[in-house]
């Protein structure tokens, strides 16, 4: 038999890697709830129809597609927004607005391994349905923030833009639609000059050359000059005026690096106004991204229903927070090895492993039938905090023997006691 690997791209999760994804997980689970938003779980795989419709050319290249047995054109999801559009047009249709929902888990992308860059990552994932406010688009501004400070991570910066000021020069210039997203699609890539080609007026160039030249020391400063450049262009116009509108409810609420970008585009077509990313500079990959999509939900026919959500990488928020050092936070108290000194008290001690589990301790049970000796030696080594040694006789006299491993003090205890001792 060959030996078998994972396939490229994805990868086994172990040890402490798989502890802080879990620890990640729980983070987005709990900020989720803070902010209101209820868990949803939908299919990994779906329609292919529904994840192509709107996500863009870069997405629709690099989905996972298969035929079912069914004959049915499927694909693994690349992302999660899709899939709760389509839940705000079917099962949530009739729910009062807003809708907060936030989902966690695998999703798929063609893309070329590397450090960052996997083809299976995890996202935790927040849209906010149901609303054209800027108090919206402040709140998943917000909400990404507080995950990303929750979680211990330092030094990083959202890069801002609000993709009607480019599509508004382009519309009213009369580019149409489908070269208005190729033109995004590039320059979400840098690839300006590769942009600018596929614009056959001159107008529309210098605009957009234009906007990538404006660098000020702040972004209400960068806003103000965005303004200047698209005056005469109405919705370019509303479209700086509303960035400015989110950002002053965020920059008043919170205290964040703010950088905006005039010519900031993303390759996700479904944005139509804010877009965003959060990066670490030391290590230059985007750990989150969202942006507002107000007709991505009517496109899947249903109501019109403007709305604004994030992503954030875990894979790769798991790499910051290994560079940085980034200390988990103990959320999980002591841990303790329960070991009967013979076979006759097994039962018993069994049954003190279990109260402590009950009381929320973790507790492992010694299931090797080991010498003493080695099974302490096991839990040395495995950094447990106590060992709870278990013998008929001082059982029967109501006691267990409780060894404090780093100490390597023991003592015998009162049963009763033990939780008491354990959590002190
Ligand atoms: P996205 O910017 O395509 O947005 O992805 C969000 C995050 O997923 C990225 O910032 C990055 O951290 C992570 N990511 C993307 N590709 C990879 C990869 N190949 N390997 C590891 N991590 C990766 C979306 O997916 C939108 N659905 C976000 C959104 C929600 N917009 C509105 N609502």
């Amino acid at each position: 038999m060959p030996t078998f690997q994972t396939v490229r791209g994805m990868r086994d999760l172990l040890g402490e890697e798989a502890q802080i994804f879990a620890y990640i997980f729980g983070k987005a689970r709990n900020n989720a709830q803070v902010y209101g938003f209820k868990e949803v779980m939908t299919p990994l795989v779906e329609p292919l129809e529904l994840l192509s419709a709107k996500s863009g050319e870069e997405i629709r290249q690099r989905m996972f597609i298969f035929k079912d047995l069914g004959d049915r054109q499927v694909a693994l999801r690349p992302e999660f927004t899709a899939s709760i559009a389509r839940l705000a047009t079917t099962q949530l249709k009739t729910e009062p607005k807003p809708l907060r929902l936030f989902s966690v888990g695998s999703v798929y992308r063609y893309d070329e391994p590397q450090k960052g860059r996997y083809r299976e990552f995890y996202q935790g994932n927040f849209e906010l349905m149901g609303s054209s406010k800027p108090e919206a688009d402040a709140e998943i501004i917000l909400l990404t923030n507080n995950l990303i400070r929750t979680l211990g991570l330092k030094d990083y910066a959202f890069k801002i833009g609000q993709v009607g000021v480019i599509r508004g020069i382009l519309s009213q210039n009369g580019v149409d639609e489908k070269v208005q997203n190729a033109v995004l699609q590039r320059m979400d890539k840098k690839e300006y000059d590769a942009a600018f080609q596929l614009l056959n007026d001159e107008k529309s160039r210098i605009m957009l050359e234009g906007l990538l030249k404006i660098k000020c020391r702040n972004w209400q400063e960068t806003i103000d000059q965005i303004k200047a450049h698209v005056v005469g262009y109405e919705k370019a116009e509303a479209a700086a005026k509303n960035l400015f509108e989110i950002l002053e409810l965020v920059s008043k609420s919170a205290n964040l690096t703010i950088n905006v970008e005039p010519a900031f585009a993303r390759g996700l077509e479904y944005y139509t106004g804010l877009i965003f990313e959060v990066y670490i500079p030391e290590l230059e990959i985007a750990i989150g991204g969202g942006g507002r999509y107000d007709r991505l939900i009517e496109a899947f026919g249903g109501d019109p229903t403007p709305a604004v959500g994030c992503a954030v990488g875990i894979d790769r928020i798991a790499i910051a927070m290994q560079t940085q050092n980034t200390i988990l936070q103990a959320g999980e108290g002591k841990k303790v090895v329960v070991i009967p000194i013979s076979e006759a008290i097994r039962v018993e001690a069994l049954k003190i492993a279990q109260n402590l589990r009950v009381e929320g301790v973790t507790a492992e049970f010694e299931v090797m039938g080991r010498k003493m000796s080695k099974a302490l030696e096991d839990a040395d080594k495995r950094k447990f905090d106590y060992a709870v040694i278990v013998g008929e006789r001082e059982f029967n006299e109501g006691n267990v023997v409780i060894k404090e491993l780093a100490k390597r003090e023991q003592t015998v205890i009162p049963i009763g006691k033990l939780i008491e001792k354990i959590k002190s």
